[in-house]
């Protein structure tokens, strides 16, 4: 498939070359953009639909690669789930604790959402035998942190590495509640320990360092679990065994895909974005905070509230002029991090076009993400001409040096393929972002989009 000018794509196979010359001429990027369902509330609206009793409709999913293992994992374990579209999927639930045991694997591919918080699910089926795997940048991520809490509960896991990496193997037990000090703050062990906890005798509780984001929690209230959340000790509970009614769940916009427009229209000169129905739970707006404090400008405009989860349109202007860059370096660290963590490899792009030295820290986690985010956002940046130097927990980078194009690799990394496109629109020449594909697994309309934007 070939695109007008700025940007083309060629496929090799199952892979892409996603090839970006902005004009020599200034590009301004300007207009409206609709983006994709968030990730997080999708996955969750398709597993507790799947969990709940009747039946729950969801507007809005996300059809990238990850919502779309958690289906068909699903739809393997019992639950009748219609076909996948943006308007309208119904989710005809099994019921807690009746999901079947599937004969053969069940595969996660590249999510490790799906994967973690199924296997809270999984691991409370007493009396079942499941199999679950991913692909291999699933499979090299660490497990540990899910197999641990859930083993105190009592479950049976099995897998490489005493458990710690996929493929893994579940013997479904009946499970203690237990009170979980997790070292590190993520969503997804919290979220595992609490699906595991619906189907437990007694209050399950997890503790974490600083509050990662809060779906579950409201996603599960919604569906009828009691759901208590002390906010000093960052502590939510669940109350088992709880009964799931299923629900209509309206998905908003994923801010994590908004990030990528905010950033571009903060670093292009001349822009003017706005992007509708953007989610802006709390504990996922870290990036806009960080932007603000960048000297970004960017508006919330029309914030409501749909089903349970706070939207905006946000729209960003470049605030640069002849004299100066629109942006100025700043430091990343501590409680942000998880407000912010899917956001960094984009805030990178942000941070090489500011004035200034910007120092990320506290974020050992992008090592262990989809690939390690941190080597890579370096080594691809700096190939571009940026000048990032890794940390053990962050990076650290000087602000302002030009960049040109060259060829870059995804290394099928979705936010890493989407932040080297937009770094690229800032780049003189041609940059190839090789392995672009990977953009669909959260976002599968990201290159119209763009070319929606620079023309
Ligand atoms: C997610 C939690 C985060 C995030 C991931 C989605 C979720 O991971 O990076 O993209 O939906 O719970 P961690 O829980 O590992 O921080």
């Amino acid at each position: 498939m070939s695109l007008p000018n700025v940007i083309s794509l060629q496929s090799f196979g199952s892979e892409q070359d996603l090839t970006i010359t902005p004009p020599k001429s200034q590009l301004a990027l300007r207009g409206r953009i609709q983006i994709p369902g968030d990730k997080s509330i999708s996955h969750r609206a398709l597993m507790l639909g799947a969990i709940a009793q009747g039946e729950t409709t969801i507007q809005g999913l996300l059809l990238g690669e990850d919502p779309c293992s958690t289906a068909s994992c699903f739809a393997a374990l019992g639950a009748e789930i219609s076909e996948l579209n943006t308007q309208q999927v119904r989710v005809r639930g099994i019921g807690l604790g009746q999901l079947l045991e599937p004969t053969d694997v069940l595969n996660a591919g590249n999510s490790g959402t799906t994967l973690r918080l199924m296997l809270g699910i999984l691991a409370s089926h007493s009396g079942r035998f499941f199999a679950v795997t991913g692909d291999a940048s699933l499979r090299s991520r660490p497990m540990s942190r899910v197999v641990n809490p859930l083993r105190q509960m009592g479950a049976t896991i099995w897998g490489r590495k005493d458990g710690s990496l996929a493929p893994l193997a579940v013997q479904g037990q009946t499970l203690q509640p237990i009170h979980y000090q997790s070292l590190i703050s993520s969503a997804q062990v919290k979220s595992c320990i609490l699906l595991a906890g619906l189907m437990v005798d007694g209050k399950t509780t997890v503790t974490e360092p600083s509050l990662s984001r809060d779906h579950s929690e409201r996603m599960l209230r919604a569906f009828g679990a009691e759901v208590t959340v002390d906010p000093e000790t960052c502590s939510v509970t669940v109350t088992g065994r709880a009964t799931l009614q299923g629900q209509t769940v309206i998905v908003p916009g994923d801010i994590s895909s908004a990030a990528f427009w905010l950033i571009a229209g903060a670093i292009v000169p001349n822009s003017d974005l706005t992007i509708e129905n953007v989610g802006v739970n709390p504990t996922r707006t870290g990036v806009l905070e960080v932007l603000q404090e960048m000297g970004a400008d960017i508006t919330q405009e029309n914030l409501r509230e749909v089903a349970g989860e706070p939207v905006a349109d946000l729209r960003v202007r470049y605030a640069g002029t002849d004299e100066r860059p629109s942006l100025r370096a700043c430091k990343i660290g501590g409680k942000l991090i998880p407000r912010l963590i899917d956001e960094i490899p984009i805030l990178a792009v942000a941070a090489t076009f500011a004035t200034g030295t910007t120092v990320v820290q506290d974020a050992a986690e992008l090592r262990v993400k989809e690939s390690d985010r941190i080597a890579v956002m370096a080594a691809q940046l700096n190939s571009l001409g940026a000048k990032v130097t890794e940390l053990p927990d962050g990076m650290e980078i000087i602000g302002g040096t030009k960049l040109s194009g060259t060829e870059v690799d995804s290394h099928t990394d979705h936010r890493i393929a989407m932040s080297l496109a937009i770094a690229a629109l800032n780049a003189t020449g041609t940059t190839t972002i090789h392995r672009a594909q990977a953009a669909a697994i959260s976002y599968p309309n990201f290159v119209p989009t763009l070319e929606q934007i620079c023309q």
